[in-house]
């Protein structure tokens, strides 16, 4: 793994922003900018942020095994679906986008559906409780999600079409900034 030149140059002044002997307080960025780089992280791309911050790549592993923002094997080219599954979002119907998820990527998280698209997994809270059930789809949320509301997304995504996010049914809806 290397950091393309660009990459590289955003992550030695990330390190600089950090008191001498704390750059290991850097680690969450530079594994960001290494999955938007790769798609996922890869174990020598976690290697290679370790020897960058002078730490164990152990140290480095606990913090992206931690944070489910952080992928540790391929996801869909086009979207990675992350299924809001605790408390408001399962009483209000998750189980039922789980099985859309189920039924149109693969049977199990994280496997990556037949034509490599699309991949999902069930997550933690995800603080839009109110709006419940609901996603993240790549980097937006879409909230009061129905099953069918989820069919209707994944076939737009897959058609190369990007939905609307936010509040599926339209309430609390804000005007585009
Ligand atoms: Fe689903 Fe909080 S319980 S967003």
């Amino acid at each position: 793994f290397a950091f393309t030149p660009a990459n590289q140059t955003w992550a030695e002044a990330q390190i600089t922003k950090y008191p001498e002997g704390r750059q290991a307080s850097a680690i969450i960025p530079l594994l960001w900018r290494a999955q938007e780089q790769e798609g996922w992280l890869t174990r020598p791309a976690i290697e290679h942020i370790a020897a960058m911050l002078d730490m164990a790549y152990i140290r480095a592993l606990e913090v992206a095994t931690f944070y489910f923002m952080f992928q540790l094997q391929p996801v869909g080219s086009v979207a990675h679906i992350q299924i809001c599954g605790t408390t408001s979002c399962m009483i209000c119907g998750a189980e039922d986008l789980i099985g859309v998820c189920q039924e149109m990527i693969a049977p199990k998280a994280h496997a990556l559906s037949e034509d490599g698209k699309f991949s999902w997994e069930e997550v933690e809270c995800l603080g839009a409780c109110a709006n419940a059930p609901m996603a993240q789809i790549g980097k937006d949320y879409y909230e009061d999600l129905t099953a069918d509301r989820l069919r209707e997304i994944l076939t737009q995504l897959g058609k190369g079409e990007v939905p609307v996010p936010g509040p599926q049914n339209g309430r609390y809806a804000a005007e585009p900034l």
